[in-house]
């Protein structure tokens, strides 16, 4: 790590500011239906509190209220599932600057307090040097744990690194870990899986990967721009006619450097996506009209021998349309074979690692990243201003 951790500061009797990523997903009744982020920063938390840290001040973002207060948007229930996870008591203030908050904080019996929602401020995303100094006027020392949101370079992300000693979070540091080690140095033979529905959302990976790796799958909607710029039948499958001819120097550029692109042997289709459509298997060649909903059979098992012998899988985009389970077995059985490979196996955030949930594989995945686009950017290689913004060692 180029940049300070939490081991490597004084954490006795601060007052430290931890920036988590709680934006979680609520149903209607405002209850939390995902709370993977709420728990991945806890031994983070835990970890400062074991130091005889003074309090803990937590500052977060949920949703994108756009500056101003919107009541579905409150951090209040994470504050419940803090506590929840936590085990210790957990004030909630609610605001997140102004003139009562560091009294409140100082006085309060709770160690730990999480404020409120910092997008309800328009100066948060607006990256406001007051804003972020009256954050950092809370605490003695910065934490940022947020690898979710290291990608924007707002008040609390990087603003707030130019007042106060700043250091990367137990979970920031395993994603870099994990994402830097496979965009940097990776064990090999290297495969990258992509997936998801457009090929316009996988260019940055693909540009930064191909040299690095030694094949990419390719899966899920963007597979069938790529099948069309081969001159295959799609059908009505998901098509970007704009990047046809992207796909096409793409694989020319695969075959340049001598790096394999596989793509669906077969596939299967539907009339209308619909959870009860009648499925079909065909191969490559999609008929008119008929829509491709996830790989088949002889696609699982093209995919399964390249990754066996795999030392990296980097995976970031499901295989067909998972949510609906008549169109999941292509991400299921493939999310299965990944789990039971002795390989680093990391997941990209998202839809990924929704899928990987929905099939309870988390546990037999060596690192499932907490960052939707923010683990995009880290693989597109670009710097995330987030963690450059952090204190060199
Ligand atoms: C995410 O969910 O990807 C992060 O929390 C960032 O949220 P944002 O896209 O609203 O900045």
């Amino acid at each position: 790590m180029e940049k300070l951790t939490l081991r490597d500061v004084d954490l006795k009797n601060k007052t430290v500011l931890v920036r988590a990523d709680f934006n979680v997903p609520q149903d209607a009744s405002l209850n939390i239906t995902d709370d993977t982020r709420i728990r991945s920063t806890i031994p983070t938390l835990k970890y400062i509190l074991e130091q005889g840290a003074k309090k803990l001040v937590l500052v977060s973002h949920l949703g994108r209220p756009d500056g101003k207060p919107v009541a579905k948007y409150s951090l209040k229930p994470v504050a419940v599932r803090l506590r929840e996870l936590l085990g210790v008591d957990v004030l909630f203030l609610n605001d997140c600057i102004g003139d009562s908050i560091k009294p409140d904080i100082d006085k309060s019996k709770e160690k730990v307090v999480l404020l409120e929602n910092l997008r309800y401020h328009a100066e948060e995303e607006g990256n406001d040097a007051g804003f972020s100094r009256q954050l950092a006027s809370l605490a003695d020392i910065f934490v940022n744990d947020a690898f979710g949101t290291a990608h924007r370079a707002h008040a609390s992300t990087e603003g707030v690194t130019h007042f106060l000693k700043s250091c990367a979070g137990l979970l920031l540091e395993k994603e870099i870990k994990y994402l830097g080690d496979a965009v940097k140095d990776p064990q090999k033979p290297f495969v990258v899986i992509l997936g998801g529905a457009k090929v316009s959302d996988k260019i940055g990976v693909i540009e930064n990967l191909l040299p690095k790796c030694d094949a990419i799958i390719v899966g899920g909607g963007m597979a069938y721009t790529f099948l069309k710029a081969q001159g295959k039948q799609i059908g009505n499958s998901k098509l970007e006619k704009d990047k046809l001819d992207l796909a096409r120097s793409i694989l020319d550029q695969a075959k340049q450097l001598k790096k394999e692109i596989l793509l669906p042997v077969d596939n299967v289709i539907v009339d209308a996506i619909d959870a009860n459509a009648k499925t079909e298997i065909v191969g490559e060649n999609i008929p008119e009209g008929k829509i491709a909903v996830d790989i088949g059979p002889g696609t699982i098992k093209l995919f399964e021998e390249k990754l066996k012998t795999a030392k990296t899988i980097v995976w970031n985009g499901p295989m067909g349309i998972f949510e609906m389970d008549a169109f999941s077995k292509g991400t299921k059985e493939l999310a299965e074979f990944i789990g039971s490979l002795k390989c680093i196996s990391i997941i990209g955030g998202g839809d990924t690692a929704a899928a990987v949930a929905k099939f309870k594989l988390e546990d037999k995945m060596s690192h499932i990243s907490t960052g939707g686009g923010a683990s995009l950017e880290f693989l597109e290689g670009k710097a995330l201003p987030g963690i450059a913004a952090l204190t060199d060692r």
